[in-house]
Formats: C-alpha cells, sequence, structure tokens
C-alpha cells in the first residue's frame, strides 16, 4: 500500500510500539536493541514501530527507556534504524513524554498540563505533578521535534508522537487534565495546541515526503476526558494539516482499555469506522487482533487500511511472516494469574507488559518466548523495580 505522500508500505501489518525497557542506566540504546529490530525487520511486518523513545531525560516513564536529547548515541541509532529497516521494512521511532504518569520511582514531581493528580487508585505510586510553565511548554515542543530530527538523521523511515494512553500530549488533550486558561487550556483547539505546534515543528524539519503518524486515542474512556466527538475532530484537523497516518487505541493508566479492550475481540473498530468515513489518511486500529480471521475481515469491511499488532508480536516476531505463508490461525493472549485470587485482583495491566517486555528481552537474547499465564517472575520483578505500590491498592470511596 502507498500513503498518501507516496511512500510505498510492503504490506499492512503495522507492528505497534511496544517499550522495551532495554536501554542502559544512562538511557542509551544497546545491542539488543539492534537484535530485536532485527528479529521484527526479518518477521515480515511491513511498519514496526519502536517502543516509546523519551525527549526528556527527566522525564522517564519506566527504567530501561531509551532517551534522545541529541546527537551523542548517533553510531548506535544508525545501527538500529540499519538493521530495523532491513527487508524494506518501515522502521519508526515512536516519540513521547510521559507527564504525569511518571511513577514515584522515576519523578519526585513530574509536570502536566495543570496540577491534577492520578486518581485514587493509583496516587500510591505517582507523585502530584506540577503545572508548567508556558516557557516550559515551548520548550518540550522543541525537544519533541529535536528527537525527531534525530531519528530521521540516524535513518529511521518515520516517526509517530505519541498522543495516547494517557501521558503528556493527551493530557493536554484532556479537559480533565488541562484546566489551563491560556493559549494551551480551555476550548478544544487551544488543547490541542501543543499537539499540532509539536507536529509543525516537526513537518518544518522533516520535510513533506518524511512519514509523521500519530496514536490517538478513540476516548479516554473517563467521564471528564478527551470524548470520541473530540477526538474525530482532532484527527480531522491533523489529516487536513498533512498528517500520514494515524493509530487508533484508547484509554490509560487508569481506564487501561489498550489493552483490556472494549466489547468486541478487536478494540475500537466501531470508532475507527466512524473515523473513516471522515478523514481520507491510512488508519490503523490496535487492540485486540489475534486470528488471522479477525484481521481479514476487519480489512475486507474497510474498517482499518492496516492491522496494528503489539502483544502478539512479543511472542512471535515472525507472526506476519508466518500469516502471509499459510501457517497461522490464532494466538491466545491470556490473562497471568499468580493462582490466588485475591491477589490476582490488585494485579494492574503493568505485570502483564512486564511479561511481555520480559519476552522482547528473550527475543534480543537470540532465545525462544515463553507463552505462559504465571505471573509471579514478572509481579517480583515489579515490586523490586518500583516497590509495593506497583500493586495496585483498594479504591479508596
Ligand atoms: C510491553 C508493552 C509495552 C507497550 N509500550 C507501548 C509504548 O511504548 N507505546 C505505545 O503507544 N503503546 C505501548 N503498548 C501498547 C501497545 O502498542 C498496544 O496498543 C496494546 O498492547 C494493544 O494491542 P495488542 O492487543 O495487539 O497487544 C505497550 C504494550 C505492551 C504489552
Amino acid at each position: 500500500m502507498e500513503l498518501p505522500n507516496g511512500i510505498r508500505v510492503k504490506n499492512r501489518f503495522f507492528k505497534s510500539a511496544m517499550s522495551e525497557t532495554l536501554a542502559n542506566a544512562h538511557n542509551q540504546p544497546v545491542e539488543k536493541h539492534i537484535r530485536l529490530y532485527q528479529e521484527w525487520a526479518e518477521g515480515g511486518a511491513g511498519v514496526v514501530v519502536t517502543g516509546n523513545v523519551m525527549v526528556d531525560r527527566n522525564a522517564l516513564g519506566e527504567p530501561g527507556n531509551v532517551v534522545i536529547e541529541d546527537e551523542k548515541d548517533m553510531d548506535m541509532l544508525k545501527r538500529w534504524a540499519e538493521k530495523g529497516t532491513k527487508h524494506g521494512t518501515c522502521l519508526w521511532m515512536q516519540i513521547n513524554h510521559p507527564g504525569k504518569q511518571s511513577p514515584k520511582t522515576m519523578s519526585k514531581e513530574p509536570v502536566a498540563p495543570s496540577a491534577i493528580p492520578m486518581g485514587d487508585a493509583l496516587r500510591s505510586a505517582f507523585n502530584p505533578p506540577r503545572k508548567l510553565t508556558n516557557d516550559e511548554i515551548k520548550n518540550l515542543i522543541e525537544k519533541y521535534v529535536n528527537t525527531a530530527a534525530v531519528a530521521k538523521k540516524a535513518g529511521f523511515a518515520g516517526v509517530q508522537i505519541h498522543g495516547a494512553h494517557g501521558y503528556l500530549v493527551n493530557q493536554f488533550l484532556s479537559p480533565h487534565d488541562n484546566r489551563r486558561d491560556d493559549e494551551y487550556g480551555g476550548r478544544l483547539e487551544n488543547r490541542m495546541r501543543f499537539l499540532t505546534e509539536i507536529y509543525k515543528g516537526m513537518r518544518g524539519n522533516l520535510g513533506e515526503s518524511f512519514p509523521i503518524s500519530l496514536k490517538l486515542n478513540s476516548s479516554d474512556f473517563n467521564r471528564d476526558g478527551f470524548t470520541e466527538a473530540e477526538s474525530i475532530t482532532v484527527v480531522e484537523k491533523m489529516a487536513e494539516m498533512g498528517l500520514d497516518l494515524i493509530e487508533i487505541s484508547g484509554g490509560n493508566y487508569e481506564q487501561p482499555k489498550m489493552s483490556t479492550g472494549t466489547d468486541s475481540e478487536v478494540f475500537f473498530l466501531d470508532y475507527a469506522q466512524k473515523l473513516k468515513e471522515k478523514v481520507d489518511i491510512p488508519v490503523v486500529v490496535t487492540g485486540g487482533f489475534r486470528s488471522h480471521e479477525s484481521m481479514e475481515s476487519a480489512l475486507e469491511k474497510g474498517h482499518t487500511d492496516m492491522i496494528g499488532i503489539a502483544r502478539p508480536m512479543a511472542l512471535d516476531p515472525h507472526l506476519p511472516n508466518r500469516i502471509m505463508s499459510g501457517d497461522y490461525e490464532s494466538i491466545t493472549t491470556r490473562r497471568l494469574t499468580t493462582g490466588i485470587k485475591g491477589l490476582d485482583e490488585k494485579i494492574g495491566p503493568a505485570v502483564g507488559n512486564v511479561y511481555y517486555a520480559m519476552q522482547l528481552k528473550r527475543i534480543a537474547e537470540g532465545k525462544e518466548t515463553q507463552q505462559h499465564t504465571n505471573a509471579w517472575r514478572p509481579l517480583l520483578h515489579l515490586i523490586a523495580t518500583h516497590g509495593p505500590q506497583a500493586l495496585k491498592p483498594k479504591r479508596r470511596k
């Protein structure tokens, strides 16, 4: 298929971002990144998006994030891009800042559009954020643009702005998180300004033909968050401005719909259908695609232009090739369990993410992945990293 700017993508498999958490103590990319992306490039996906790369080393989402603030890791980034773009793979770098979703173990005082703390259930794991000044916002916009410029110089074939899952761009979009009364808050046009200025800065720097995509929530699924109607308006505006592709997801740390989904096997399809009536740019739905049949059906019905897949690609990095060679029906991604019901109820999606990140590390080390549902190792790993607050505390009344 072809993107509107004429860039060819060899097939409709879109490997969605998964944070690798493989960077060294200085948040630099390492050999394991190169090995992992070499595997995915060999696995056949048309587009491979990296795990979120952070724009500011003072604002990390988790240990092991890659941070790009300058060109000091250029040699390693070039090797990552070179191996990850083999076999005609479009390797895109996802660019992110966590805003208030930076855990206590990472940030004493995270920043956000407004000083709105996390909801009760997550307050023990996240410090309350400080409101960004207008100058700091402008500086952060430059950081997003700068990281994208380094990605292009290193040889990545495109970038993705992370505008979903409750991170900083999403916080600006959300009327719950953004209560500002300057040009970055209030009506949607203002709440969008952080995103549109990042996009304009990137476009000006990267040129017309360099793919810039956006991952966006169909909705925050919060009572007073970013809604489906607002999300559609944002996509319309971004498409008008020349965005190359939109990836649809949903939720945030408090409403983790990106991993649990909505009612159907494949998440967010109803929204994607509505969106496709409004915009012409390629739409990618991500979340819940497991069977060959559900993928074919979504493409045939025109509900999505590409198949966004994350967790199954951590279990089998060669999944696209296996599907194309007819050697695949379905993969199951079952909920992990400790075997203790009371404890399982306290386990949030973070434990599942650690399990999948462990599989990414195995791929990077040239080992077979392990498919099981035992939650203990990822749980202990999470507690060792973030302390007991990594468990979801009981919701206060
Ligand atoms: C280990 C792990 C790390 C993830 N990291 C990111 C990330 O860095 N950026 C992002 O946009 N989504 C991230 N996600 C979410 C996935 O991209 C995807 O939206 C979600 O897993 C649903 O798709 P799936 O059902 O195919 O897994 C992550 C998911 C997992 C399991």
